[in-house]
């Protein structure tokens, strides 16, 4: 498969690796120079692929640097959230998205519980799925996160609200693409493995306000509970500043993943889990906004086609040639854990190892 250009600008001189920032916290999620991705160094290729294979194997987690998407583009997004959650919510709530058929739109405060110890997650959001035409299969069958985007009305300029989150949407899926093409590669699968994993996939991006917690709130209060992610891979863009943190288990303890300007905290999801049969870790990860400041940050979820039956990748396979889980298609695993986190509000399954967690 070509390497999707994320911009209009061509990235031809592939910049000198940047395996370590100076600044970089130890043991948290390494800063990797994606711009080898695109460019013709085969050396620097392998170097990058080399590095995302390490850090899918230890925690699930890295962050890339010179990807392709313009810092105004991500400007313009971090403008755009502030602008709609800085509504009155009684406006935001016209947009609520548990009303919403294929669940898009706004994400009441408090209104995922991962953790399930406290009222809700602190945090407010809003979804958007991919640009359908209304004739598209997958909106004429009602699929989840896959309908008509409600745009607010209300922002300082709607029609650049919209034209912004259309073309960031677009540049994200791209990036995805991208990134999957160099998982497959660590995985010694060909660049296009994924093709017809990524062909129409489901794609959520996901504005979140994360107000800063009160003074006096209860020790388990939390920006968003610990959690893994359900699709195949997570591009984050944080602001500058920070609260998100990532589970060590060596140490069971929690690593902050200090804010990397213009980069994306990319992690893997369950779909890649059970696809690489536990070869590679989909990690905890959870939010506590202790700062006093209010947090912002865009997650884009790239959960794979919904119709797409995840088994094992080759090579991938137990010693004696099993899988651990049954295949299973995306688009039901995707609601379950959706509708569990979302419509229930109950911890899950994977708390149970947090416990012993301090
Ligand atoms: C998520 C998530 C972290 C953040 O939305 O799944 O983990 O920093 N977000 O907002
Ligand atoms: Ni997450």
């Amino acid at each position: 498969m070509e390497a999707i250009q994320s911009t209009t600008q061509v990235i031809d001189q592939p910049r000198r690796l940047l395996s370590l920032v100076p600044d970089e916290v130890p043991g948290g999620p390494p800063v990797i120079d994606f711009s080898p991705f695109y460019g013709n160094d085969t050396v620097a290729k392998d170097v990058l692929v080399e590095q995302v294979r390490d850090a899918c194997l230890a925690k699930g987690f890295f962050q890339i640097v010179n990807h392709g998407i313009p810092e105004d583009l991500q400007q313009a997004m971090f403008e755009q959230s502030k602008d709609f959650f800085s509504l009155p919510i009684e406006q935001k709530e016209k947009y609520d998205k548990a009303s919403h058929p294929n669940k898009l739109g706004y994400e009441r405060f408090r209104s995922q519980n991962f953790e399930g110890k406290t009222a809700g997650d602190l945090k407010e959001g809003f979804f958007f799925g991919p640009t359908l035409p209304k004739d598209h299969p997958f909106v004429q069958q009602g699929r989840i996160h896959c309908g008509t985007n409600m745009y607010p009305s209300e922002v300082s300029d709607p029609e650049v609200f919209e034209k912004t989150v259309k073309q960031y949407h677009q540049l994200m899926t791209n990036l995805a693409t991208n990134v999957l093409s160099v998982v497959a590669m660590t995985l010694n699968l060909g660049e296009d493995y994924f093709k017809q994993f990524c062909h129409d996939s489901g794609a959520v991006l996901r504005l979140l306000h994360y107000p800063p917690q009160a003074a006096d709130a209860s020790e388990e209060e939390r920006g968003i509970g610990a959690h893994t992610d359900f699709g195949s891979v997570t591009l984050l863009l944080q602001d500058d500043v920070g609260g998100l943190q990532v589970f060590d288990k060596p140490t069971m303890s929690w690593i902050d993943v200090k804010p990397t300007p213009g980069a994306y905290v990319v992690n893997l999801g369950n779909v890649m889990m059970r696809y690489s049969n536990d070869t590679y870790v989909s990690n905890l990860h959870r939010v506590i906004n202790k700062t006093g400041k209010e947090r912002y940050s865009i997650p884009f979820f790239f959960s794979g086609n919904p119709d797409f039956v995840v088994d094992c990748l080759p090579g991938c396979e137990d010693a004696d040639g099993k899988c651990k889980y049954p295949p299973v298609r995306i688009e039901d695993w995707i609601f379950g854990r959706h509708t569990n986190t979302f419509e229930k509000g109950k911890g899950m399954e994977e708390l149970s190892s947090l416990a012993k967690v301090a």
